[in-house]
């Protein structure tokens, strides 16, 4: 095959990690004979110094002709200090999801068996947790309007929007994944209180009948947050609204004992889209630390969802574990003084694809 790759490296960490996992690719392209071709465009922080837009219309162009997008990450704490700032980085990454009709966005959080004794749970409780995320990406609280300030400047308002039409065809994944997994879909509202939510449930219960091999079971998102520290092992398909998603998926990744080992993939509309889940570490950028591992196995994704070249991606899957076995890990996941640089990890995981 010949694939037709866009890289956004994006802020912070985005580029040396971006970096590892081109060197996975490189490599696994290498193995199976494919041909790749990468177009680089800007998005964040690093596109508003450049263009003052922090998703420039040619950055638009280049996803759109692209088979993937391959995304880095997104933030800068000059914008966060700053809340009177007009444009903000984290505008360019929502408005690439709106543009690029990428509408779910799925999280695996599954354990590396020789990192559960990294985690802060206890050992039996997080061995063997696997499960999937579905979070709806382009709908509710992120993009409702209206959202903005009073005149008088003393109200601010955001609204929670979602059409019976977004929830149907998010909730439609959910039950195809559950269907290839263990029949098991959790879906995560607060039906007690919001109107959106009791939408979700009505649509869901209507939707069910049509998948009677499919266990489903409503839960309301604090009730989940605490069940998926207390017994992540409870959990198979957990499909919820665009914040739900994004709050519950971080608190997850503690499961696995490190935020850098969370991909993820958002698909939808008119291409398909893959970054780590973590953010732009700016603290970290430009250093060699940061954990490639999230970025690259967002690649395996890629290579799974985006060309349905399953060995391929399953490759990057086995050296990454071999690198995690090795203990040939960054800071967040070595042991005590063993850490490897960023690039070591990457040069490590591409020679054992290879
Ligand atoms: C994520 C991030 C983004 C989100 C931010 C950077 C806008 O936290 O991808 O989870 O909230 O969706
Ligand atoms: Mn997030």
């Amino acid at each position: 095959m010949d694939l037709k790759i866009a890289v956004l490296p994006g802020d912070g960490i985005g580029p040396e990690i971006i970096e590892q996992a081109i060197k996975a690719i490189d490599a696994t392209c290498k193995k199976y004979g494919h041909t790749v071709g990468y177009t680089y465009g800007s998005v964040g922080a690093t596109a508003i110094d450049k263009t003052g837009n922090p998703y420039p219309e040619e950055t638009h162009r280049i996803c759109m002709q692209s088979d993937a997008v391959l995304f880095g990450a997104i933030g800068d704490p000059r914008f966060d200090n700053n809340p009177q700032a007009k444009v903000r980085p984290e505008q360019g990454l929502l408005e690439m999801r709106k543009k690029l009709g990428l509408y779910a966005n799925l999280r695996p959080v599954s354990t590396f068996k020789s990192l559960v004794h990294r985690s802060p749970l206890r050992q039996e409780l997080v061995e063997g947790a696997d499960f999937i995320c579905i979070r709806e990406l382009t709908g509710g609280i992120y993009f409702g309007q209206p959202q903005g300030r009073s005149e008088d400047g003393q109200t601010a308002f955001d609204s929670c929007v979602y059409t019976k039409a977004e929830i149907k065809r998010i909730c439609r994944l959910g039950f195809e994944y559950a269907m290839k997994r263990r029949n098991k879909l959790t879906v995560v509202d607060k039906a007690n209180v919001l109107a959106t939510s009791r939408l979700w449930r009505e649509t869901v219960q209507e939707m069910a009948p049509a998948y009677p091999q499919v266990n489903v079971e409503y839960m309301f998102v604090d009730n989940a947050a605490m069940k998926l520290i207390q017994q992540p092992k409870h959990f198979d398909v957990i499909v919820t609204e665009n914040m739900f998603g994004d709050i519950l998926t971080d608190e997850a990744s503690v499961i696995t004992g490190s935020l850098g080992l969370l991909p993820s993939a958002s698909i939808g509309i008119h291409t398909s889209l893959f970054e780590p889940i973590h953010g732009s570490y700016p603290q970290a950028a430009g250093k060699n630390v940061a954990n490639p591992l999230a970025t690259i196995l967002s690649a395996a994704m890629m290579f799974e969802y985006a060309f349905n070249l399953k060995a391929a991606g399953a490759s990057i899957r086995q050296a990454v574990d071999r690198s995690v076995e090795a203990g040939i890990v960054t800071e967040d996941i070595a042991e005590d003084g063993q850490a490897y640089p960023t690039s070591e990890v990457g040069d490590f995981i591409a020679k054992n694809i290879g």
